[in-house]
């Protein structure tokens, strides 16, 4: 079993949801953590949860946008060149509209985020692994970057993406100690919906009602396995739904 303590690990969106249960996740597992988000109040309030329950622990709070020009300099600031773990985790979905209805705003900002911005932290930080001999990457997918849906054409899109890119970067790294990996959840509990419908939580309440979903820690708790593997193994992807779905849009409820 690979021993993660004071491993540095990246986690971007850090402040809620599956981010933020990988940060309490390794955290326990004594992980050197940098945590990136916009939301500086939810970053610190997660520092001080963790530090609650080690105060040893390193954590550097990294308040910013990735979809932000700078990044890549920040990062390569902040982070030393130096980073074991990326958990390449930030992202959303903007509204439930077909395409000829979406509003071109929430369509580019999907692309940015999901697309470009998870490229670009990979772009950013795989050198220094290659340099640093060792590194492992988990991209966030989705079952929508395997199964298409209607009024999701842009996020799935977008998670099609993600997977193409995991792919390759797979074949790209073989033999080279680093480790590319995917986890892909179906529907899990977080701020994801509430987002996705601009924070109107009634509808998004709606998304989960009559049954039971995922929750952050269920992928963290996956996610950590993946980690934990002897290196010469490689978790390609974990696909997960709740019991309660069958696909993106087959849902068993036990109520209206
Ligand atoms: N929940 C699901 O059902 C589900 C299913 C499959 C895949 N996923 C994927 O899982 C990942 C995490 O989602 P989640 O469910 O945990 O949702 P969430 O609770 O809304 O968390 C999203 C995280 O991403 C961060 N983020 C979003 N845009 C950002 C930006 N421009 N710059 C920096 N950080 C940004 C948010 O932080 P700030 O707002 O503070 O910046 C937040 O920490 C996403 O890639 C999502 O597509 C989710």
């Amino acid at each position: 079993m690979e021993n993660l303590k004071d491993k540095r690990v990246l986690i971007t969106g850090a402040s809620s949801g599956i981010g933020r249960a990988m940060a309490i996740s390794l955290a326990r597992r004594g992980c050197e953590l940098f945590l990136l988000a916009r939301r500086k109040e939810k970053l610190e309030e997660l520092q001080r949860d963790l530090l609650v329950d080690n105060h040893q622990l390193k954590i550097t709070l990294i308040v910013a946008d990735v979809t932000s020009p700078d990044l890549p300099n920040l990062l390569r600031a902040i982070c030393r060149e130096h980073v074991d773990i990326l958990i390449n985790n930030a992202g959303l979905a903007l509204g439930r509209d077909k395409v000829e209805n979406s509003n071109f705003e929430d369509m580019k900002a999907m692309l940015d985020t999901n697309i470009t911005a998870a490229f670009r932290v990979v772009h950013t930080i795989l050198p220094w692994m290659l340099k640093h001999g060792a590194g492992d990457i988990i991209n966030l997918g989705s079952i929508a970057g395997h199964r298409t849906y209607s009024g999701g054409a842009i996020y799935c899109a977008t998670k099609f993406a993600v997977d193409a890119f995991t792919k390759a970067l797979r074949e790209e790294t073989a033999g080279k100690n680093i480790r590319v990996m995917q986890i892909s959840p179906g529907m899990v509990d977080t701020e994801f919906s509430t987002v996705r419908f601009k924070g109107d939580v009634k509808t998004a309440n709606s998304v989960y009602a009559g049954m039971k979903p995922l929750v952050g820690e269920d992928i963290a708790r996956m996610m950590t396995f993946m980690l934990s593997e002897p290196r010469h193994v490689v978790i390609d992807e974990i696909i997960t739904m709740p019991m309660d779905q069958g696909s993106p849009t087959t849902i068993h409820r036990s109520s209206p």
